[in-house]
């Protein structure tokens, strides 16, 4: 008989009882795990593991990675503000994406993070405009683009040549002779990522392999570089995928930037850090059948985690009490308006009652920060349980949070 659901000691139907649902529920021991384990299998001094906030921004998670000295990598003004006011050191923040606007460039220079990410010509030119207007040079890599197929969704592969992410080696060369000549850029070195949730190493060595020929490159120009940042996409384990085994990723890069150790290697994990610490509640509401599906019907939805609709994602589903009797194929499904909405497809459970409530697994990354108010309902709370207590870390929004702001 499988237990009762805890976290961190904390019964998980308790906490759904007490801050309602539905719920994600995070584990401050559970991220500092996984930020130990990625420390440990990174030796090479001054390696610095940037949390990729999008995975999940919220600001007592962010404080915990950030109180252990971890750095943040951001993709939006809205998201560098956050990491700052979760008190990351703008020295340990990198910014990337590929639509940076001026007034996002500004709060960049403004507060002095590490570096820029950029990812096209034009876009380095806006950053040298924004420099020399304030009279401060910009610090920036070059997003390589090294086309290498990640083998993953192809919603979240970014290292092929037809995504719209970084340029290709010649264009990159291109940029840091620029920095070279400017004095209003000041070139850091490079960037590259090339997806989410990847659980082979082969794609990440080969781009390595590919950073590395641009770094070879640069050196025959006697262009000097500090920082060489491979980016996230380390693949969790939700099913029956094997987790990518970041001892042996941390190797293989060690090993292809050894020629370069002046150069501090950077990565950007967001999943791998937080995926596995959190937990979203949900209450049973319903149960129905059709002639060929049984249905139980909950109170989260698509709108609180969107990857299974999105992506086909599997998320691990169970009841939070261990309940008795045979079990039977169901669909988890949740309110919102559309057959796509589902939490769990044709999943073995026991039987359930309504009041009754699952854990939906693997919902620390890219759930809350990809809910939205579809069908206008209200988004999740958020609570982080630290040392066995649980504290509530986003209040629930009301229908007023959503109504108010329409003018
Ligand atoms: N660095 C950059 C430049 C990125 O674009 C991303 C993710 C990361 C780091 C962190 O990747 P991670 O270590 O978390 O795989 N919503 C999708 C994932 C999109 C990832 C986008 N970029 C999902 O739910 O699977």
């Amino acid at each position: 008989m499988p237990e009762e659901l805890t976290v961190e000691g904390l019964p998980a139907a308790a906490l759904a009882r007490r801050f309602g649902t539905p719920l994600f529920v995070y584990s401050r021991a559970a991220i500092l795990d996984r930020l130990t384990r990625l420390r440990r299998a990174f030796a090479r001094p001054g390696t610095a593991i940037c949390y990729a906030l999008k995975a999940n921004p919220n600001q007592a998670v962010c404080r915990v990675l950030c109180a252990t000295g971890a750095g943040a990598e951001v993709v939006s003004g809205g998201e560098l503000a956050r990491a700052l006011a979760a008190g990351f050191a703008p020295r340990s923040i990198v910014f990337s994406g590929v639509g940076k606007t001026e007034a996002e460039m500004d709060l960049g220079l403004r507060r002095g993070i590490l570096t820029f990410n950029v990812e096209s010509c034009e876009e380095l030119l806006a950053l040298e405009r924004a420099a020399r207007r304030r009279r401060r040079p910009a610090p920036f890599s070059v997003r390589l683009n090294p086309d290498v197929r990640a083998r993953t969704h192809p919603h979240v592969t970014t290292g092929r040549a037809e995504n719209k992410f970084g340029v290709e080696a010649p264009q990159a060369l291109e940029m840091a002779r620029r920095g070279r000549r400017s004095r209003w850029l000041d070139f850091q070195g490079l960037h590259c990522h090339i997806g989410s949730q990847i659980h082979d190493l082969g794609p990440f060595a080969r781009a390595a392999a590919a950073v590395a020929e641009v770094l070879r490159r640069l050196q025959a120009e006697g262009i000097a570089f500090s920082l060489v940042d491979m980016g996230g996409g380390l693949g969790v384990s939700c099913g029956a995928e094997p987790e990518l085994d970041c001892a042996r990723l941390a190797q293989a890069l060690e090993r292809e930037f050894s020629p370069w150790p002046q150069a501090r290697l950077l990565v950007e994990p967001g999943r791998y850090l937080v995926a596995g610490a959190g937990l979203l509640l949900a209450r049973v509401l319903y149960r129905k059948e059709t002639s060929r599906r049984r249905f139980v019907i909950v109170d989260a939805a698509m709108n609180d985690l969107a990857r299974p609709s999105l992506y086909g994602a599997f998320h691990p589903i169970a009841p939070a009490r261990p309940r008795k009797g045979p079990r039977r194929r169901v669909d988890v499904v949740g309110p919102v308006c559309e057959s796509g909405d589902f939490l769990a497809r044709q999943r073995l459970l026991p039987p359930l009652q309504p009041g009754d409530i699952v854990a939906v697994g693997m919902a620390g990354a890219y759930g809350f920060s990809m809910s939205s108010q579809y069908n206008s309902r209200p988004r999740a709370a958020e609570v982080l349980v630290e040392g066995g207590k649980a504290r509530l870390t986003r209040r629930r929004e009301t229908v007023d949070d959503i109504v108010l702001p329409e003018l």
